[in-house]
């Protein structure tokens, strides 16, 4: 008789699965971009461009526009005209319907969209179909729904549009940060000029066809690439009742410098390095699954990333054991490919800033621990990455890395772990695991972040605002507060 072995659990093995890779062949992507201005694709003054590259492959994707002062100028000059003659005299139900038309045209091309956002940026395609292009379909949908319904929202206040917007977003999620600057400034009666990020440019320009398919009156809205250079062009416009800010705090507080002692008002959505917080009484497995989800998926360019693990005693050898055999499963490579879990590192700076901070930790005394997976030989990849034996004084616990790597904490008390969550210059966001409702409520009142999720992570929803406190900046995205963004009483 065959003598019978126990089979031997493989990760490597029994983690493999087929690729699954998904088709480009039905996206439509042009050589060469231009600026979109007045409802027309043309050309930069200076006739220069620059190239936008698939970060998991290197490859250039494009050639795009860079804009200059004399760009920028003829952008917030099609923006004031748009406005004063034809976006604030236009009855506001009117401006709902080319807002609901925008949103039914993105979710009819959602596919094209995914593909192009995980192209560009390098996030998986899972993230970019499940949750980018819905997401931004919804928000104009449901800021369309407001444009005739403003006054009551603020009753009594007699709300009233600001003029022209200028909106300048990251490459984190650009089409969704692209949808949360435009679908409230358009419902409010706004006309905008927007400037997506320089790595991540193609989505928006893709907006920008869908914005001249839905007949939107010319100069509504403009779109301009480009780097740093043309984002000051946008922020020192004099003709720019309105700045819109999303991305790293240094580049807030230029602009909050450059601004003050003007008339333009100002939104800024800055960095962050969310309190990640797990109590003896969680529910363990699910709470694992928050924090992968919380800083491991999207390679952890979330500004609300759960960054920072906090792990009550008595379960911190547990969490950190399943943590560590979870991190074996996750697949790092091909953001195309629907099994990946963690795509590409955005670009080549970013990663660099990753491996600077990696190199940080160790020499601060940290233990660090990677997964073992294989990564690509080409483009730009990060195991994920967890540092245990960290201390508040550290600085991979106190700066935001903007990559998959989490550090750990242990805490014995609720009012420890309050201090240590708030301990911070960031306060965007922060997660709670635990089975008591009670502890719920005392940490959502004491943790000084804008967003606290409890028993789930990176939940969104376009009605519920977003933002943060202290250096994560100020004002509310999404929802009613939103609006009030976008309007002067
Ligand atoms: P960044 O802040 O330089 O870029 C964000 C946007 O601002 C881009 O469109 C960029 O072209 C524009 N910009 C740059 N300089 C400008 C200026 N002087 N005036 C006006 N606009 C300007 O962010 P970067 O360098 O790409 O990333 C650096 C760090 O920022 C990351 O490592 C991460 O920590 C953080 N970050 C935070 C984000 C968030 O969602 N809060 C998003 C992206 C980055
Ligand atoms: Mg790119």
């Amino acid at each position: 008789m065959a003598k019978k072995t126990t089979p031997q659990l493989d990760f490597n093995s029994s983690w493999n699965y087929a690729p699954a890779p998904e088709d480009t062949k039905h996206i439509n992507l042009k050589k060469q971009y231009e600026l979109f201005i007045d409802g027309k694709f043309v050309k930069p003054a200076k006739g220069k461009y620059f190239e936008t590259i698939n970060p998991a492959n290197e490859e250039v994707l494009a050639k795009v526009a860079e804009a200059d002062e004399t760009d920028v100028n003829k952008a917030v000059k099609a923006a004031r005209n748009a406005y004063n003659n034809v976006w604030s005299k236009m009855p506001a139900a009117e401006r709902g319907k080319y807002i609901y038309r925008i949103a039914r045209l993105m979710q009819e091309r959602a596919r094209e969209f995914a593909v192009i956002e995980t192209l560009d940026g390098g996030k998986p395609i899972r993230e970019s179909r499940d949750i980018d292009v819905p997401l931004a379909a919804n928000h104009f949908f449901y800021y369309a729904g407001w444009a005739d319904k403003l006054a009551y929202a603020f009753p009594n206040r007699k709300p009233q549009a600001l003029g022209v917007a200028g909106q300048i977003i990251p490459w984190n999620f650009p089409l969704l940060m692209a949808a949360w600057k435009i679908a409230p400034a358009l419902a409010c009666g706004n006309t905008v000029v927007l400037k997506p990020a320089e790595t991540t440019p193609l989505t928006a320009l893709k907006l920008a066809e869908i914005i001249q398919e839905s007949g939107l009156p010319n100069g509504v809205v403009n779109i301009v690439t480009g780097a740093g250079k043309t984002g000051a062009a946008i922020v020192n416009h004099p003709d720019i009742d309105k700045i819109a800010f999303t991305g790293s705090t240094d580049v807030g507080k230029i602009i909050q410098k450059s601004i003050a002692g003007t008339n333009k008002k100002l939104t800024l959505e800055l960095g962050g390095k969310a309190a990640h917080i797990i109590f003896e009484d969680a529910p363990i497995d699910q709470a694992v699954e928050g924090i992968v989800n919380g800083i491991f998926f999207n390679q952890g360019h979330v500004c609300c990333a759960g960054s920072r693990l906090f792990v009550q005693e008595g379960v911190a050898d547990m969490v950190i054991r399943k943590l560590k055999d979870r991190l074996e499963t996750l697949i790092v490579g091909d953001p195309l490919d629907k099994n990946t879990d963690i795509g590409a590192i955005n670009s080549k700076g970013q990663l660099e800033t990753i491996h600077k901070y990696l190199k940080i930790g160790k020499e601060e005394g940290a233990d660090m621990y990677q997964s073992n997976c294989s990564i690509p030989k080409k483009g730009y990849f990060c195991r994920p990455t967890l540092f245990l034996n960290t201390s508040q004084s550290h600085r991979i616990v106190q700066e935001e890395i903007f990559g998959p790597v989490l550090t750990i904490q242990t805490f014995r008390t609720v009012e420890e772990v309050i201090e240590k969550a708030n301990n911070i210059p960031y306060g965007l966001s922060a997660g709670v695991w635990t089975d008591k409702g009670s502890k719920i409520f005392n940490l959502t009142t004491k943790l000084r972040a804008g967003v606290v999720w409890a028993n789930t992570y990176n939940k969104f929803d376009p009605t519920s605002p977003f933002g943060g406190y202290k250096e994560s900046g100020f004002g509310r995205e999404g929802g009613m507060h939103g609006l009030s963004a976008y309007l002067k009483f």
